[in-house]
């Protein structure tokens, strides 16, 4: 892996969505740029873009217009995928599999050998304090059980880019923890962790640098300490930026 090609390179990505007379831009010219080795932290209103922009990273949707590259790598090129740890802001399994089979089938999706696979379940489960539940099937998982099941899944094939869609929702206390705790040690194994959250504590606790984002259109990308300037807390600033925002488009 060479340092100097970035993780994430985002270059002026447009998307929209609907009928031509309706056109929702849902995006507009956004360019990012990810480090190796980073943990970034992807912020903005409901409905500023953020999944789209990650759906749009992993070829779930097609762009309008615009260049992506992860690690190097162009987004139809089969090794990429292998490399990209992805969870969604709505996981979704096979309800009649238990969580270990969820897992086992994504590993063999990878083409990760048998006994790999299974060292590696046994690891993730029980670092998702779902070793208990590993049997059962996911289809009466809670709401938590199924994201942290989903963060797992995640991981199950140890890629070096993660994309992670609001991996803390849904999750008390103890569950947030525990996902913080993880994000670190991935940053800490030299990983690159790109997540969207509206928890800014977290975003302030884990993230060297953020990109904010409003109605399409990337209003910061840097240094978390940049964007806080004189501000009290991120909540504060991040207010104030999206405040600024509607006033000077409604200017
Ligand atoms: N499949 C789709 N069809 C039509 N419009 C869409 C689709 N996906 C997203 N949009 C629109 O694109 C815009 C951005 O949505 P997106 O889901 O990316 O926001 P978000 O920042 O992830 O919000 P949230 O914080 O609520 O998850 C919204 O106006 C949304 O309605
Ligand atoms: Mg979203």
């Amino acid at each position: 892996m060479t340092p100097a090609i970035p993780a994430i390179e985002i270059h002026n990505l447009s998307k929209s969505f609907g009928p031509r007379r309706q056109r929702n831009q849902a995006l507009r010219n956004l360019s990012l740029s990810i480090a190796q080795g980073e943990v970034f932290g992807f912020l903005g209103p409901n409905g500023a873009g953020k999944s789209t922009t990650i759906k749009l990273m992993l070829g779930f949707l097609k762009p309008d217009s615009g260049i992506m590259q992860i690690l190097g790598k162009n987004l139809d090129q089969e090794e990429f995928r292998h490399q990209i740890g992805y969870l969604s802001e709505f996981p979704v399994f096979y309800d009649h599999l238990t969580a270990r089979e969820t897992l086992l089938l994504s590993g063999r999706l990878s083409g990760m050998p048998r006994q790999a696979i299974d060292q590696r379940i046994r690891i993730l489960l029980e670092r998702m304090t779902l070793a208990e539940a590993a049997d059962r099937r996911v289809g009466g998982f809670s709401k938590g059980m199924k994201q942290r099941l989903g963060m797992a899944n995640a991981l199950v094939h140890d890629p070096e880019v993660l994309i992670f869609d609001e991996p803390m929702s849904g999750l008390d206390p103890v569950g947030r923890h525990q996902i913080k705790g993880l994000i670190s040690e991935l940053k800490q194994q030299g990983k690159t962790i790109f997540f969207s959250s509206h928890i800014l504590s977290d975003i302030e606790a884990l993230c060297d640098r953020i990109g904010v984002i409003h109605k399409g259109v990337l209003l910061y990308s840097g240094e978390l300490n940049n964007f806080l300037g004189t501000s009290v807390s991120l909540e504060e600033q991040f207010v104030r930026a999206i405040h600024e925002a509607n006033h000077a488009s409604a200017a």
